[in-house]
């Protein structure tokens, strides 16, 4: 049976140019700055996002943890949006690592924080509150139909930081899917950040990591950090080797799964007893919502399922498709015709 699986763009695996890099992988110890294929990702990542230094980690996950953790000391604080994944789906990790106290804002359809209340919420210097140190944003937003976060947005938020003598990470997990949906440069876009992590894992197809990139001084704290927590990988060469094919051979084509996403929302859309907002879909992800009563969201699911058009239910009636390298657009045809068949019955 033909399986279009748009589940999430976690599930792309290695292209058969990784493979090779991975098989003919020079490698050695990480953890003594040895690797010479993780050397090599790592100044490739910092060079593309403008900064002076990167680090390889297992994930974004981590990445974003590590990050958090060189940034900011226990009972500190840092102000995140409240559908970021950061504060949704990591656990609560820098609180429960790290001791840092975090403080949300309610995001906006468009995966923003509104500038009044990030300033609202920086705390004054009184001996009751934790000191604010981070600003965390998330570029795309994952719960925000993967919208991108533009640089003039960025510049706004810089200057509030910069005020306030505070720092910002961005969690730019699908960062490089920004860029292209912006049609930015990489390095522009990060230029206010102090941190940015990205993952390699997701759209740019490689099967395992993320990095982290900064200032040398930053990135020589997150290193510190990513020991602490077990992510000192040795020879984890053979997995950076992919990593650097992702860089290189696989962002450009990000705007093909753009392109297919905005195809399957405008079918979705035409469909009765489905319901979307077509001015949310930026980049590679899709929610859209069932508004029909005989039906439920896991039926819809399953049913679809059935057929081989695999999607996630995200619960609240609504239901999540991501396009990504395996994905075509006979692909979001099919998908489409299945969709169409189950909502005429
Ligand atoms: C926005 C965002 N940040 C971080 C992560 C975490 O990445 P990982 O699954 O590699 O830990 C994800 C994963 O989907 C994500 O969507």
């Amino acid at each position: 049976m033909k399986v279009v699986d748009l589940r999430s763009d976690t599930l792309t695996r290695p292209t058969p140019a990784m493979s090779q890099a991975m098989a003919e992988a020079e490698v050695g110890d990480d953890v003594f700055g040895e690797d010479p294929t993780i050397n090599k990702l790592e100044a490739m990542a910092a060079e593309r996002l403008g900064k002076e230094a990167a680090l390889y980690v297992a994930s974004g996950t981590m990445g974003n943890l590590v990050s958090l953790l060189a940034h900011c000391g226990r009972g500190e604080e840092i102000i995140l949006g409240s559908l970021s994944h950061t504060f949704f789906f990591e656990q609560g990790g820098s609180a429960a690592v790290g001791g840092i106290h975090p403080r949300t804002i309610p995001n906006q359809p468009d995966g923003t924080l509104p500038l009044p209340e990030i300033e609202a919420a920086i705390r004054a210097d009184n001996v009751h509150f934790p000191r604010t140190r981070l600003i965390v944003l998330e570029n795309t937003h994952n719960l925000c139909s993967g919208y991108p976060l533009g640089i003039e947005y960025m510049q706004a938020v810089g200057d509030i930081a910069r005020r306030h003598n505070l720092k910002i990470h961005v969690d730019g997990a699908r960062f490089f899917n920004a860029a292209v949906a912006l049609g930015v440069a990489p390095d522009q876009l990060a230029a206010e950040a102090d941190s940015v992590s990205f993952c390699l894992s997701k759209g740019l197809a490689a099967p395992v990591g993320s990095m982290v990139c900064g200032s040398r001084e930053f990135i020589a704290q997150a290193r510190r950090a990513r020991k602490v927590v077990g992510g000192g990988m040795r020879q984890a060469g053979v997995l950076a080797a992919a990593g650097i094919v992702a860089l290189t051979e696989m962002v450009d084509r990000l705007a093909v799964d753009h392109a297919n996403a905005r195809k399957l929302a405008q079918g979705l859309a035409d469909m009765p007893g489905l319901s979307i907002d077509l001015s949310q879909i930026k980049s590679n992800i899709v929610y859209f919502e069932l508004t029909r009563d005989d039906m439920t969201v896991e039926q819809l699911v399953k049913k679809l399922d059935d057929e081989g058009a695999r999607m996630l239910p995200v619960g609240a009636g609504r239901i999540r498709a991501v396009t990504h390298y395996h994905i075509t657009s006979e692909d979001i045809d099919y998908t489409l015709s299945v969709c169409a068949k189950i909502m005429e019955a």
